[in-house]
């Protein structure tokens, strides 16, 4: 079977590195979590107290660390695997602002392209993959899911970590999100005509891998 590389965008909260997981385990495929990068980024920034909104400054410091972007949910800076660190809201929140600047976009992009080029076979999840990063991915996928439905799913998350449950500011931490997400001027996320939607709401999470490793498996043969 040939490699493909697939592209998966859509809003917070609708699961797709979850999915973008276990379709590349089937696939055998290599997956990269882009949003990682910014994670790390919005991560190095806030330890260093360097303003979210200062690019010059920001693109000062991180073109003097090493950042590194790995298969499998890992990014490294300076060697230091921080990954685990970064699924918090303060850093949602602080990756969500990073990613709005014109050279911090351009030098995530440059960074995940040359890693897709070194694995052919990947399968990239993010909200810029299938626009931007990966403009000839063999397939594009842009999955939703409805407030409600990513609200329950990040409140089951929360518990389950044992954390304190606002519903309302959930729901508040999603919408902003997503604002910033759409509305930037740089890449801002948007499904491109080529994306085949996916509405997961009314989906069980196989119900979406099987949808996703069917089409995969078309562009594949
Ligand atoms: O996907 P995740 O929620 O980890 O991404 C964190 C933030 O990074 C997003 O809210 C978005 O602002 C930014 N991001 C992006 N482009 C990507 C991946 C993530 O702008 N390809």
């Amino acid at each position: 079977m040939k490699k493909i590389n697939i592209a998966i965008d859509g809003p917070s909260g609708v699961g797709k590195s979850t999915i973008a997981k276990i379709v590349a385990d089937k696939l055998d495929l290599v997956f990269i979590n882009t949003g990682l990068m910014y994670r790390a980024i919005g991560f190095y920034c806030l330890e260093n107290n360097i303003d979210l909104n200062n690019e010059s400054e920001i693109m000062n410091k991180i073109s003097q660390i090493k950042i590194e972007l790995l298969p499998n949910n890992i990014v490294k800076l300076n060697n230091l695997d921080v990954s685990s660190r970064l699924l918090v809201d303060n850093i949602s929140i602080a990756a969500s602002k990073v990613a709005k600047l014109k050279s911090v976009r351009e030098f995530c992009v440059k960074k995940q392209q040359e890693i897709a080029k070194l694995k052919p076979g990947v399968i990239m999840e993010g909200r810029d993959i299938g626009s931007v990063v990966l403009k000839d991915a063999e397939l594009k996928i842009f999955l939703t899911a409805s407030n409600e439905v990513r609200v329950k799913r990040r409140v089951k998350q929360l518990l389950e970590k044992g954390e304190k449950i606002d519903e309302k500011e959930v729901l508040k931490n999603i919408v902003d999100r997503d604002r910033r997400d759409s509305e930037r001027k740089n890449t801002p996320l948007i499904k491109v005509e080529d994306a085949i939607e996916i509405d997961t709401s009314n989906l069980t999470l196989e119900q979406v891998i099987d949808k996703i490793i069917t089409l995969a498996k078309e562009k594949m043969n």
